[in-house]
């Protein structure tokens, strides 16, 4: 029997639906990379941020991109992001940055110099990549396509459970974050978040992570074995 194929995977859905938690792991199980994409994008935020430029000053966002230096290190235990060389992958989680990342990643000028460097890292094979726009954009020709995602409230509440100060955060809060977040990354001009035609479903409101994460597997496994390396 031939080896099975290293497959690129793209994990498309909305805020919180645990595309990167479930993805790292199945990554992992595969012995594949995982590129968390929105990590980039919060990472630019988080540079736009610290530069004190206004998140929606385009001018100012693409100048910024022009003196940037990103560098992202995909090991198996975590995808980190470094900004000039500083470690920023702690950084990038904050409330500040929740608020701002999807105007930054609205902007056309972003768009292009972040997916570049995503289909680069892709070139490979045996890569699950995670974000918005994955299928659609970054890599048209993924060999699966998974849309992964569960009801407003169900993303809400793992959300909130997983913050560490959640005392001071209302479930409330956190629902219109996140809804308002999915709001702009559908509406927006530039590869709004869509689930294409040939992506698999998964709804995830009655799954438990570990079947969440067996499901992707399986899609993975069928798909790696079909295509044969
Ligand atoms: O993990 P969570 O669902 O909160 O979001 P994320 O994957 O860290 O992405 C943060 C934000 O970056 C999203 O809300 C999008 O605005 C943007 N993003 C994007 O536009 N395209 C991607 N491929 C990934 C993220």
């Amino acid at each position: 029997m031939s080896a099975s194929k290293r497959i690129s995977i793209a994990v498309d859905g909305p805020a919180g639906a645990g595309k990167s938690s479930i993805s790292k792991v199945v990554a992992k199980k595969l012995g594949y990379l995982y590129i968390d994409t929105g990590a980039m994008y919060r990472a630019v935020t988080l540079a736009v941020l610290r530069a004190g430029a206004n998140p929606a000053d385009t001018d100012a966002v693409s100048h910024l991109l022009s003196n940037l230096t990103l560098r992202m290190e995909p090991t198996e235990e975590a995808f980190r992001v470094y900004v000039d060389d500083n470690d920023v992958t702690d950084a990038i989680r904050t409330q500040e940055v929740n608020a701002n990342v999807s105007v930054v990643a609205a902007q056309k000028a972003v768009r292009q110099y972040l997916v570049a460097q995503q289909r680069e890292m892709a070139l490979a094979g045996g890569v699950i990549l995670d974000g918005r726009d994955i299928g659609s954009v970054v890599l048209p020709n993924a060999d699966l396509k998974i849309y992964l995602t569960a009801s407003v409230e169900t993303r809400a509440k793992r959300r909130w459970l997983e913050m560490k100060d959640n005392e001071s955060v209302s479930l409330d809060d956190v629902k219109k974050s996140v809804a308002d977040r999915d709001e702009m990354d559908k509406n927006r001009e530039e590869s709004p978040l869509v689930c294409v035609p040939d992506a698999v479903v998964i709804e995830s409101d009655n799954l438990t992570f570990d079947e969440t994460v067996d499901a992707m597997l399986k899609l993975a496994t069928d798909v790696a074995n079909k295509a044969e390396a």
